[in-house]
């Protein structure tokens, strides 16, 4: 994609995504750039009806369906919001794309990550972003930390944590896939020094 410049923000549930999006969003406003903030899944009305079907549907969704149902939200996402808006030359500051699919989808066990990978990529015509943040937590220690009583988890809270850490494994296998397009941070640093590393990374985009 050529003009603008596109930043996506991964990792997992509680990571700091959101605030890091918003500082870097108020950074480029201040030194005057057209920003448009936006997610996955969602950032559209069509993508809006999809994300209520995926995150509030109850009752279970066929792994096969529910990987579709993202890649149709980033196909439609990316044609009317995305693409348009870095062909402006604008700044697109996003909450989750692609990798979240094979990370997320991915760590269910039941599909294999290169296929999804190949359905986001086939969704969206090979769009990938010029950046993407990984804000990499411990998922373990993130709700050890939360946790003033330090009791063992039950079954199913032993079986979320071992999906988390699936997911945080898949998104570091990414990471070091595609060095030049990610840049992995300690999500457990302090919010400035975080945001100071995104800044510096995005300003050496533009060189
Ligand atoms: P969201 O409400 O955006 O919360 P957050 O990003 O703060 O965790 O939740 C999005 C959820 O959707 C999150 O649990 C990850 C999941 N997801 C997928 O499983 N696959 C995808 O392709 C995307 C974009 C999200």
């Amino acid at each position: 994609m050529t003009g603008g410049l596109w930043v996506t923000f991964e990792g997992g549930d509680g990571s700091g995504k959101t605030t890091q999006a918003g500082l870097l969003e108020e950074w480029l406003r201040e030194s005057g750039r057209t920003v448009v903030r936006t997610r996955e899944p969602g950032g559209t009305e069509v993508g809006n009806l999809i994300r209520d079907i995926v995150l509030h549907h109850r009752g279970d969704i066929a792994p096969r369906a529910e990987a579709l149902l993202y890649a149709a939200d980033r196909a439609h996402h990316v044609a009317t919001l995305v693409r348009p808006s870095l062909e402006r030359g604008e700044v697109v500051i996003q909450d989750r794309y692609l990798d979240s699919s094979v990370a997320y989808q991915g760590a269910g066990r039941v599909l294999d990550a290169d296929e999804i990978r190949r359905l986001s990529l086939w969704a969206t015509g090979g769009a990938l972003p010029d950046l993407t943040v990984l804000l990499d937590l411990d998922p373990v220690a993130a709700r050890r930390r939360l946790d003033a009583d330090d009791k063992p988890f039950d079954r199913l809270e032993a079986e979320k944590a071992d999906f988390h850490a699936r997911v945080r494994s898949a998104y570091l296998s990414l990471a070091a896939a595609e060095p030049s397009r990610f840049l992995v941070l300690d999500a457990a640093a302090p919010i400035a020094e975080i945001a100071a590393e995104i800044r510096d990374r995005v300003t050496s985009l533009w060189g």
